[in-house]
């Protein structure tokens, strides 16, 4: 089954056309980087404007790699995200789906990311039930994933999620939004030897699941007001500070994964969503998972650039969910439609599905 995916919740515009839910056949996206790093972050409206120039132009990208006509179905990402990037993605996949007469699967953000781990894997390479760490700008859960659609929320965070940290904590040390990728950039070739700092970790308890990332926020903020010195001085501290959120940030994302894997009896362990893109978090995770002792496969997404928002895992997420049957597509012209009243309440709903 082909799929033709389109993601457009924050500010990225990608699309993707996947095969039988793991194989990326081709995709093309639009990046507002460029545009978001001279505000220091993200302007929805701004956001929304730029999809709608680049919808077309990266559609027929596209198509010159793919032919429309071998498409089965078009799956979209139907929230949560920014309501005006959105609401241009969707209507962008509605027009489609109507004028190609191909069913249309709406796809729930964070269900997307959590299918990234299945591209370029085998088909049922995946075991479950799988303890999941969806980790991202606008995210920080824990589930335990019992099968095709089927979530248990386990935990989640009480105030931003570890990625926002990483731009808030970016941005206070003068680096580029976004923050994760810069302030790895940031501790390239850097030597921790002398580093004073330890930053505080909040909820670190047995059993507790919960995340606060708004302490160790606050303690950088402090901290980067106290560094003085020289120009060299500060480049050197300011390392110390990044390198120091960092740890402190990836250690208690793994310590609390090991937390939920302890109370799910996991057959794999599963992290996903931008953070997941962080080579440290990965390295903290497996050498938590040598030391309790856990011993099921622990999946990344495959490549690093499934692990931030990308057409491609709303493509797989649409056919894994179709063909288990946890998401019926939406096949008729009045079915379709129905999906854009809906949108007001539906884009910012809590559930996975
Ligand atoms: O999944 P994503 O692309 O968008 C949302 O759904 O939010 O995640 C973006 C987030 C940003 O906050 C970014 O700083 C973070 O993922 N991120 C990273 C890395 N790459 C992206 N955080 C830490 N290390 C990275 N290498
Ligand atoms: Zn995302």
């Amino acid at each position: 089954m082909r799929i033709l995916a389109l993601e457009t919740s924050c500010d990225d515009l990608a699309w993707a056309v996947v095969d039988d839910g793991v194989t990326v056949i081709a995709e093309s996206s639009a990046s507002q980087v460029d545009i978001h790093t001279k505000t220091g972050g993200v302007v929805p409206e701004v956001a929304a404007r730029e999809h709608v120039l680049a919808a077309i132009p990266t559609l027929e990208g596209l198509v010159a790699q793919v032919p429309l006509d071998t498409i089965d179905a078009i799956a979209v990402t139907k929230g949560p995200g920014l309501i005006g990037s959105l609401l241009v993605g969707l209507s962008t996949a509605i027009t489609l789906s109507v004028y190609l007469d191909k069913p249309l699967i709406p796809v729930h953000h964070i269900m997307g990311h959590t299918y990234a781990l299945f591209l370029d894997r085998r088909p049922h390479e995946i075991q479950f039930p799988m303890t999941l760490l969806t980790v991202s700008g606008g995210h920080n859960d824990l589930y335990a994933m019992q099968g095709h659609g089927l979530f248990t929320h386990l935990g989640a965070t009480r105030d931003d999620a570890a990625g926002e940290a990483f731009d808030k904590v970016a941005r206070m040390l003068g680096l580029s939004y976004p923050g994760g990728p810069s302030i790895e950039k940031f501790l390239e070739g850097y030597d921790s030897t002398g580093n004073p700092y330890t930053l505080p970790q909040s909820f670190r308890a047995k059993g507790n699941l919960e995340f606060s990332f708004s302490g160790l926020k606050s303690e950088v903020r402090r901290v980067v007001q106290t560094l003085t010195g020289s120009e060299e001085e500060m480049l050197k501290q300011r390392q110390h500070v990044a390198y120091a959120f960092r740890e402190s940030v990836v250690d208690i994302l793994a310590f609390k994964l090991m937390e939920a894997v302890k109370q799910t009896n996991a057959s794999s362990v599963g992290v996903t969503g931008g953070v997941s893109a962080s080579v440290r978090l990965k390295e903290v995770v497996e050498s938590y998972m040598k030391q309790e002792g856990i011993n099921v496969p622990l999946y990344f997404p495959a490549q690093r650039r499934y692990s931030t928002d990308n057409a491609a895992m709303i493509g797989a997420a649409a056919y894994w969910l179709t063909t288990s049957g946890e998401v019926s597509p939406l096949n008729t012209e009045k079915e379709k439609l129905s999906l854009a009243p809906l949108l007001s309440y539906r884009l910012g709903e809590a559930s996975i599905k």
